[in-house]
This record gives structure tokens, C-alpha cells and sequence, in this order.
């Protein structure tokens, strides 16, 4: 269980519980239960060209467990003051995104899936797409 946390901005990687048998593996998720957020929206991107990055943004209050569930992504986060690169590449590893954290997914392999479990609709009005905005936003 991820804990929720009252904070501008955290970036966990963690692990998920898999049951695994003799036949494979099955990961569950279930909404505030196994994620410290209601589920409001899922989306997955695929088919990314490896030189292209993606994301580039943060948002001002959204909640994201990001998970590869094929293939490899490597994300840089900056948040907090603090840079620092994570990479998916097994289902079973997930990167929790909460607040302003400005991040970008790189390196996409081809056969990459990156599922994402949203806390809230879609809205433009909770992104920050500008990095220098983002800059002076997180300036104490
Ligand atoms: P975009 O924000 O550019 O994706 P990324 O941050 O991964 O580079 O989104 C691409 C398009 O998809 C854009 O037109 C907005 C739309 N979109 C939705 O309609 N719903 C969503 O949940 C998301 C994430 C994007």
C-alpha cells in the first residue's frame, strides 16, 4: 500500500504484489485500497518512437501510478528541488507521481505499454506545461 501523504510533490517507485503460480503472474490493483487515490481515469500510451519524449508537463494536483506493463520507459522527475531518473521495465514495478512534478518519459522501447491509473479527469486546467512557470512555481 502506498501511504498518502499531505505534500507539494512525491515521486515513489514501488512494488506491486504479484500472485504468482505455475501458470504466471496477476497483478491487482484495487482503487483506494492498494493506491492512496480513487480511480477516475486510466489511459496507456504505446507505439512510441524511441526518440520521442512524452509528458514534459506536471500537474497541480494530480495523482498517477505509472507502470510499464510491456516493455521499458525511463522517466526524469524533478520535484522538490530534487532531479532524479527512474526506469520501468517489469510489470510489477510501479512509479507513483504526486503534485508538481515536472516529468518526462524517454527511451520507449517499441514494444513499451505504459498504463497509467489517474486520480481525476482529464482537465488542462491541472497541468503545467511551461517548465519555466513550473521553475517559479516551486520556488520557495
Ligand atoms: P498529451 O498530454 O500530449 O500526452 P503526453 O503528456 O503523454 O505527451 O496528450 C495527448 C492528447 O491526448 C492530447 O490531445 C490530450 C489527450 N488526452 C486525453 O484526451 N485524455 C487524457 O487522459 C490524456 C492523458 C490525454
Amino acid at each position: 500500500m502506498i501511504k498518502p501523504g499531505n505534500i507539494l510533490a512525491d515521486v515513489k517507485l514501488v512494488s506491486l504484489c504479484t500472485h504468482g503460480d505455475s501458470r504466471g503472474a496477476l497483478i491487482a490493483l484495487e482503487s483506494e485500497r492498494d493506491l492512496p487515490f480513487k480511480i477516475q481515469r486510466v489511459y496507456y500510451i504505446y507505439g512510441t518512437k524511441t526518440a520521442i519524449a512524452r509528458g514534459c508537463h506536471a500537474h497541480r494536483s494530480l495523482k498517477q501510478l505509472l507502470i510499464a506493463v510491456t516493455g521499458l520507459v525511463k522517466i526524469r522527475c524533478e520535484y522538490c528541488g530534487r532531479k532524479e531518473n527512474f526506469t520501468l521495465d517489469r510489470p510489477e514495478k510501479g512509479l507513483f507521481l504526486e503534485g508538481l512534478v515536472w516529468h518526462e518519459m524517454y527511451d520507449f522501447s517499441e514494444d513499451c505499454v505504459l498504463l497509467v491509473l489517474a486520480s481525476d479527469f482529464y482537465s488542462e486546467d491541472d497541468y503545467v506545461r511551461n517548465y519555466e512557470d513550473f521553475k517559479k512555481m516551486v520556488m520557495v
